[in-house]
């Protein structure tokens, strides 16, 4: 059995059919029981009334009045005195003897049932004793025939039979329909993933209800979007770096064979050489950036958080970049509140700012003006690193921390960007559970501001 419709049908019909059963066995032995008991509460209330007259009078004729009332109905009785000889009976005789031959010890005053089985014996019986002064002077003996018993029982069985073929029925058709509805969602979701398994994401599942089911079919189209998403970025990424790789090589082929087929004189072939080395080593810089982004991207890499002494590690920082500023004559300026510890990955750190101070560098003017900025507020330490260069319009800034992305691509070229930097930056920001924050105004300036949570140990 494969289908899930069939198996969920299958156990409910099961699991109601059982209960069915069980309950209409019960209602059927209840009903039977109480019917059957009534009838012999009948009879014994007939005899019991019969007993009434004869103890007023107790005379042959009176017997013979109630005989002759018996013989008009579908009972019968049969009156005997204390010792059970038989003083008259309204049907013959011999049927009735077996059940007086029971010895009559003591029966309470409101009779007793004799023969209540029903479905063995021809007869149910009663007796209902006759007493006269506080004396028992006689019994009344009642009979019923059987035949009406198992014709009233035969009659609900048929009750019984009808309605539970109809229970049944119903039971089935409603169990098709709850089953179909039930496996139907799931089909289509099983549809719509073997759909999203060849490639086409563009499935769309109906949303007919707000259950479990509901909440499958919408993380289905979620994972849908997702991995489309996901498919159009990697081909864009794969475009970008295969453009990214080929500029350089076509610089790089196209100056070697002017230098090799050309007999150019020494200056000039060492001009085209030194654009080479410079292409070669753009090259490097942007495979091994690639190769970083990667790293990122698995989460491979390990961030080894340490208590940094802020004061310190800019101070490092302010020596390594100096000489670059001072040859650009560029105002550097640090203002680093004391006592302020970071816990985060030195290496990482320095590698963040380092792409800020250098993107700072790269696209401001000679004899601009660039600062660092550290202090704490609340709970958080604040990183600012601010310039005046020529800023980032605004229309492009959603998107600079974007892999590839330059807002000039033609004079970032020159200035040997390849638009991973900031990207490299933000993964290393996320991994740091930290914020990057930029303000930029074109022809004014652009700060870049890092927000990292406080962490005590
Ligand atoms: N301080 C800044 N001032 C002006 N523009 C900036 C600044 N920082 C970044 N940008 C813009 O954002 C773009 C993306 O910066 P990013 O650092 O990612 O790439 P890049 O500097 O071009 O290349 P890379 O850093 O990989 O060498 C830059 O090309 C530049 O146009
Ligand atoms: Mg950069």
């Amino acid at each position: 059995m494969k289908k899930l419709s069939v198996k969920l049908g299958v156990l409910f019909f099961i699991i109601i059919f059982g209960l069915i059963t069980f309950m209409f066995f019960f209602l059927h032995n209840e009903i039977a029981d109480s019917r059957i008991e009534e009838e012999l509460q009948n009879l014994q209330s007939r005899g019991n009334s019969h007993r009434a007259i004869l103890e007023k009078n107790f005379n042959d004729e009176m017997i013979d009045h109630v005989v002759l009332m018996e013989s008009e109905s579908n009972t019968d009785v049969v009156i005997t005195n204390n010792s059970g000889e038989v003083l008259d009976s309204s049907a013959p005789f011999d049927t009735f003897k077996k059940y007086i031959e029971v010895p009559l010890s003591s029966i309470p005053r409101d009779g007793q049932v004799v023969e209540e089985k029903w479905n063995q014996e021809p007869y149910v019986a009663t007796v209902s004793p006759i007493q006269i002064n506080h004396e028992v002077t006689g019994y009344v003996y009642m009979f019923q025939d059987t035949v009406s018993f198992r014709s009233l029982i035969q009659k609900l069985n048929e009750h019984f039979l009808i309605s539970g073929w109809i229970s049944v029925v119903f039971t089935m058709v409603i169990i098709i329909f709850l089953s179909k509805g039930i496996t139907k969602p799931l089909i289509k979701m099983k549809e719509a993933t073997s759909q999203i398994s060849k490639g086409n994401f563009s499935v769309s599942l109906p949303k007919t209800s707000d259950d479990e089911l509901g909440d499958l079919a919408n993380s289905i189209e979620l994972l849908a979007n997702d991995l489309n998403y996901l498919k159009q970025e990697r081909n864009e990424f794969l475009a970008s770096i295969s453009h990214e790789l080929r500029t350089p090589l076509t610089y790089i082929k196209g100056y070697a064979d002017i230098v090799r087929k050309r007999n150019l004189p020494k200056e000039e072939s060492n001009k085209y050489l030194t654009i080479i080395v410079e292409e070669t080593n753009r090259l490097a810089t942007l495979i091994k950036e690639l190769f970083e982004l990667a790293k990122l991207d698995q989460n491979s890499f390990i961030i080894e958080k340490e208590m940094i002494d802020l004061n310190k590690f800019f101070t490092k920082i302010d020596q390594r970049f100096s000489p670059i500023f001072n040859e650009k004559q560029m105002e550097f300026t640090m203002n680093c509140q004391q006592n302020l510890f970071l816990k985060a990955d030195p290496l990482r750190l320095e590698q963040i700012i380092f792409n800020l101070l250098d993107n700072s560098m790269k696209y401001s003017a000679n004899g601009a003006k660039i600062s660092l900025m550290t202090w704490k507020n609340k709970n958080e330490i604040h990183i600012a690193i601010k310039d005046n260069g020529k800023g980032i319009p605004e229309k492009d800034l959603p998107y600079i921390f974007n892999r590839f992305y330059r807002v000039d691509k033609s004079r970032t070229r020159s200035l040997g960007g390849t638009g991973l930097g900031l990207a490299i930056v933000k993964e290393l920001i996320n991994a740091h559970g930290a914020e990057i924050v930029v303000k930029s105004k074109e022809n004014i300036g652009t700060e870049f501001e890092l927000i990292f949570k406080e962490e005590k140990k």
